[in-house]
């Protein structure tokens, strides 16, 4: 199958969690790893984000850094990746930052539970808009479709069931892993992975590229996904 080169960012807490269990997007990032984060962004051709991310956070998912839109302007990209959202049913409201902010392309994999006029509202935007049967969007021909549409190089921004049906899946190459010095708890915040989980013998198997301990008291890891053991 051919697909982009798939690589997942996540800022969690040392108990691997990526949020709170209140649901509402908690900083965890230092000012350092925003500034790595904006720079993957920029050397990427497109950002994606999970459904429940996309409908509850809404977030730009644009290059911060006008230095780096520049850079990208001058490689004779658009100022912006593309943006990529996975959602079984769209409800985006009508200001919705993900949709508008950057002015470059986007793509909805989505399925037939979204709504007709929802799919009017993207279509009226521009939104390039691809509809899978079932109840979930298919990662894999959704992949071949990226490659399609010349995305060479996948940033995955989360959440915690995408990152997990991807590398489930075999669809994810690496993971980049900021581990803020702080632990969050709590049995219903979002962890790397959710999902239905895996078995011991069918753990998928990281091998570390890479590890730099920050002067901010966190630590940034760079793993290769291997095939499940
Ligand atoms: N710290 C970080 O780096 C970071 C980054 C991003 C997000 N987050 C956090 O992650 C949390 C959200 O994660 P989440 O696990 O609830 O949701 P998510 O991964 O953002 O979104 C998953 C949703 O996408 C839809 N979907 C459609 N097809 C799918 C498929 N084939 N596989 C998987 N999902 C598919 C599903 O909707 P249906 O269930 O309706 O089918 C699913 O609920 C938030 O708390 C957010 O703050 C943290």
């Amino acid at each position: 199958m051919n697909r982009p080169f798939v690589f997942i960012n996540v800022a969690m807490t040392a108990d691997g969690k990526i949020d709170t269990f209140q649901r509402r997007g908690a900083a965890i990032s230092s000012p350092r790893d925003k500034e790595r984060v904006d720079q993957l962004r920029a050397d990427s051709d497109a950002v994606m984000v999970g459904g429940r991310t996309l409908l509850d956070e809404d977030p730009k998912l644009t290059v911060k850094s006008e230095a780096r839109r520049a850079e990208r302007a001058a490689r004779g990209l658009t100022p912006n990746p593309v943006k990529v959202g996975v959602v079984s049913e769209a409800k985006f409201e009508p200001h919705s930052k993900f949709l508008h902010e950057g002015g470059g392309r986007v793509v909805i994999f989505t399925t037939p539970r979204t709504s007709n006029e929802q799919f009017a509202f993207l279509r009226s935007l521009g939104v390039e808009v691809f509809v899978h049967e079932g109840e979930r969007v298919d990662l894999r021909a959704m992949m071949q479709t990226l490659h399609e549409l010349g995305i060479k190089r996948l940033m995955v921004e989360g959440g915690a069931t995408l990152n997990f049906e991807l590398i489930r899946l075999g669809l994810a190459d690496e993971l980049y892993a900021y581990v803020a010095p702080m632990i969050f708890g709590g049995d219903s915040a979002p962890t790397l992975a959710a999902g239905s989980g895996l078995e011991r013998s069918a753990a998928v198997r990281l091998q570390l590229l890479h590890a730099e301990s920050w002067e901010d008291g966190g630590v940034l890891l760079q793993y290769k996904i291997e095939r499940a053991a």
